[in-house]
């Protein structure tokens, strides 16, 4: 008898959530809980890479989150920039490629080049994506989308008229990546807090109050076991399910 086959998803999107409370907890200040939220992804990217997974989205630093005390903002962007120049070559030596998905525009010009070169070093890499959204919202993409599409109409590459779903999404800057099969939020909150908002629409949501400092390796395999139990069905019924998978 052959072992049974495990449903690994191509596609995982995580909320990195709970570096302020793994901090407080400890009695630290809030940038403590970014620094060891850095080395958690650094176990989930290996885990993730080993199991097969083809895609890991990894919400950063969100539209809204320019709100937080700017002393705060700075700090995430300083150990974002310092993640690229420590992180990079070994993400490219183990064949993996990284894009960085959000309007990037806002960033200090020395952080767009970094991410430029990072895209640049690491774009014909076979391996594991890694999406890192970065001053990303959801509402943000579908808007961009849209406007990408207007563009063409006022340039004259597209007929005016009604566009179809399959245009917004060719927009999306995850265009040509498969939907998520699994997202994760670390923290213990149950929102979506404005990430893949389009993309997530027939996701599987895992929601853990594991702070994500302490989100591990097999913390993920949970996740991905969970995701294993799951039937998925479109809209179809569990039966109309059953029977594809036996045929
Ligand atoms: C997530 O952790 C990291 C970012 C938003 C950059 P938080 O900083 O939101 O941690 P909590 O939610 O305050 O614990
Ligand atoms: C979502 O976390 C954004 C990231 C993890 C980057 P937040 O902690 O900012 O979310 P809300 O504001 O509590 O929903
Ligand atoms: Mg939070």
């Amino acid at each position: 008898m052959t072992a049974p086959v495990r449903n690994i998803p191509r596609h995982i999107a995580i909320i990195m959530d709970g570096n302020g409370r793994w901090a407080k907890q400890r009695l630290q200040p809030r940038f403590m809980g970014h620094r060891a939220g850095v080395r958690a992804v650094e176990g989930v990217v290996k885990h993730c890479a080993a199991s097969g997974v083809e895609v890991l989205s990894l919400f950063a630093f969100s539209s809204e989150n320019w709100r937080r005390p700017s002393k705060e903002v700075d700090l995430l962007m300083e150990l974002f920039s310092h993640a690229l120049d420590n992180q990079v070559q070994r993400l490219h030596q183990n064949n993996i490629r990284l894009q960085v998905i959000g309007d990037i525009s806002r960033f200090s010009s020395t952080l767009q080049n970094k991410i430029a070169e990072a895209q640049n070093l690491t774009r014909h890499n076979s391996g594991l994506l890694i999406n890192v959204a970065a001053n990303y919202g959801g509402r943000w993409d579908i808007t961009q989308a849209v406007n990408q599409l207007m563009a063409e109409v006022a340039a004259g590459k597209r007929a005016a008229g009604p566009v179809s779903e399959a245009d917004i999404e060719s927009c999306l800057v995850t265009a040509s990546i498969p939907a998520p099969d699994l997202f994760i939020r670390t923290g213990g909150e149950q929102r979506i807090s404005n990430f893949l908002i389009w993309q997530l629409a027939y996701t599987e949501l895992y929601f853990t109050d594991t702070l994500w400092p302490e989100f591990n390796a097999k913390a993920l395999e949970h996740a991905i076991e969970w995701y294993g139990q799951r039937e998925r069905r479109f809209g179809r019924t569990s039966e109309q399910v059953q029977e594809q998978s036996d045929a």
